[in-house]
């Protein structure tokens, strides 16, 4: 797969992340640690939305004002996620967890994602 390392990077730091937070719930972890990972995950998630925006300015990529929506709309539903979370009890809350945008997210990854990267990468290779 692609070519940004910068981005390449960010993203396997996420999915690092996804998984700790995985493994916590499923380890039934304290929910004072899920929710320390959560919200790690969110501002790995907004951090890394940041520097992808930036190069897609810098390169002219076209679709970034639709791109930039769908981050809009990642963030929105981690945070929601979170707070439901708060009135979710033990019994229910592996269940709620599951609902974590994190399928979204690395769906993102492979294909929205993917089409930038080609276009940093063919932009760089015409100077
Ligand atoms: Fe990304
Ligand atoms: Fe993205």
């Amino acid at each position: 797969m692609t070519g940004v390392v910068e981005i390449d990077v960010q993203h396997q730091q996420l999915v690092e992340t996804f998984n700790r937070l995985n493994d916590a719930v499923k380890n039934r972890q304290s929910r004072e640690e899920i929710y320390r990972i959560i919200d790690e995950a969110i501002e790995l998630t907004r951090f890394h939305f940041e520097t992808e925006e930036r190069l897609m300015a810098q390169s002219g990529y076209s679709g970034i004002e639709w791109h930039k929506d769908r981050h809009k709309e990642l963030i929105i539903d981690a945070q929601n996620l979170h707070k439901k979370l708060d009135y979710v009890g033990e019994e229910m809350f592996t269940e709620w967890f599951n609902h974590w945008p994190f399928a979204d997210v690395l769906a993102h990854i492979r294909y929205a994602d993917q089409q930038v990267e080609d276009h940093i990468v063919q932009s760089k290779a015409m100077h």
